[in-house]
């Protein structure tokens, strides 16, 4: 059954677990999530980006997401649009039945320049208002990604910023969170601590002058009932990338965000954890294997099945490690 992100992630906070929202693109992302969630009976956040937009159509994706609502009726499934960049994006996409949406406020509308405070606050509280006429959630973000660790977390196709971004920038300040939230009346709340997209967001194992925790901390602590969402939260684990490049992959040493400290955002206040990267590579490495080790098979489902098999077991993982499972 559709699901809204406000319905979910209260039912998150009172019993206290995070749900992974993990991008999708095509039917074989679909597919590997629900299979996972309803192995371990998990409830699923499913984000689609502007580029999964236009690379699968609105029609396709919705349809996806009907057809996956019918294949498993005992999952409740909140489908979600990731960094909406204005009104248009955000209100189309509840017209093609999404039930949540990301109004990124926090860059402006060519979603690479950081806005100003009060046009992240305008920008905001009109999808919000639009929104709750319809009955769909909102996601609103204060603070921009991006890496605090000079060199690491270089802005990848369009969704950094651009420039350098000071330290200020990079990080939540608690205070504006919390006139945020009462200016906006956002269901759910970005932040930026030190987490950057993609594979590339730490050139070391993090550990608190770079991934900065105790900023969940404090936002919690003064926003005990808002729910906060962590962006750039793959872990990037250490065996994907040796199986990357194992069959001829080129993906330079990087750390991603410990499943550790996530789960301790969990015990914070953090109930959406933002996760693709880890989801792109664990597909990609079964292609990556497939092609090396077997260079005369040219059925694509010889491709696609292992690496919907291995984005299965890694979102099967998340749920665990989240306590996700056990909640639909
Ligand atoms: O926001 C970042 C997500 O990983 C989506 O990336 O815009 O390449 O689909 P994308
Ligand atoms: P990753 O690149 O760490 O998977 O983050 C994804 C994300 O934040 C999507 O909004
Ligand atoms: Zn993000």
């Amino acid at each position: 059954a559709r699901i809204t992100l406000r319905q979910l992630l209260d039912h998150a906070a009172e019993h206290g677990y995070g749900v992974p929202a993990f991008n999708i693109n095509n039917m074989e992302q679909g597919l590997a999530i629900l299979e996972a969630a309803s192995a371990v009976d998990a409830p699923v956040i499913m984000q689609a980006s502007r580029g999964a937009r236009s690379y699968a159509g609105d029609i396709m994706l919705s349809r996806m997401i009907e057809a996956l609502t019918e294949m498993y009726p005992a999952i409740p499934i909140c489908m979600h649009q990731d960094h909406g960049n204005n009104e248009a994006t955000c209100l189309s996409a509840i017209q093609h039945g999404f039930t949540s949406v990301m109004m990124d406020g926090s860059l402006k509308a060519d979603a690479r320049t950081p806005a100003d405070y009060d046009y992240n606050v305008a920008i905001t509280r009109r999808v919000v208002d639009a929104a709750h006429w319809v009955g769909a959630s909102v996601e609103g973000e204060l603070g921009v990604l991006g890496s605090l660790e000079s060199g690491a977390g270089e802005p990848e196709d369009g969704h950094g910023a651009e420039g350098a971004l000071s330290h200020d920038q990079l990080l939540t300040d608690p205070a504006q969170a919390v006139d945020f939230v009462a200016a906006t009346r956002v269901d759910a709340l970005a932040i930026a601590m030190g987490t950057s997209h993609g594979a590339y967001k730490f050139s070391r194992k993090p550990d608190g002058d770079i991934l900065a925790m105790h900023v969940i901390e404090e936002i919690h602590s003064r926003l005990p009932n808002v729910h906060l969402v962590m962006h750039g939260s793959s872990s990037v684990p250490q065996a994907l990338q040796d199986l990357f490049n194992a069959s001829g992959g080129e993906m330079p040493q990087t750390w991603g965000v410990p499943v550790e400290e996530i789960v301790r955002g969990i015990r914070h206040g953090v109930r959406k954890v933002n996760i693709d990267t880890d989801c792109r590579l664990a597909m990609t490495a079964q292609f990556r294997r497939v092609a090396t080790g077997s260079v005369s098979e040219f059925d694509p489902r010889k491709f696609l099945k292992p690496a919907m098999d291995a984005m299965r077991d890694l979102c099967r993982e998340r749920f665990e490690q989240f306590g996700t499972a056990g909640q639909a």
